[in-house]
């Protein structure tokens, strides 16, 4: 990630598709069906998923951050 970029990450566990939500005292976003868990990038650190959080495009217009459409990690 380059200075000034911004990461907008898809809520969407990847393991079956529940909310996940970040959980501040952890640092960590945690998917309450199955207990699958993400760094604050979207990474597994465990639990059931086998790939990251999806992501969505960013740019900045006018100084309004915009999101665009999803991708896999
Ligand atoms: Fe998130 Fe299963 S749906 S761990």
């Amino acid at each position: 990630m380059k200075k000034g970029e911004f990461v907008a990450i898809s809520t969407r566990c990847a393991h079956l598709g529940c909310p996940v939500r970040w959980i501040s005292a952890s640092e960590r976003f945690v998917c309450p069906c199955h207990g699958g868990v993400y760094d604050f990038q979207g990474l597994v650190v465990g639990g059931p998923p086998v790939r990251p959080l999806d992501r969505f495009h960013t740019r900045v217009q006018a100084g309004q951050v915009q999101i665009g459409s999803r991708y896999s990690v």
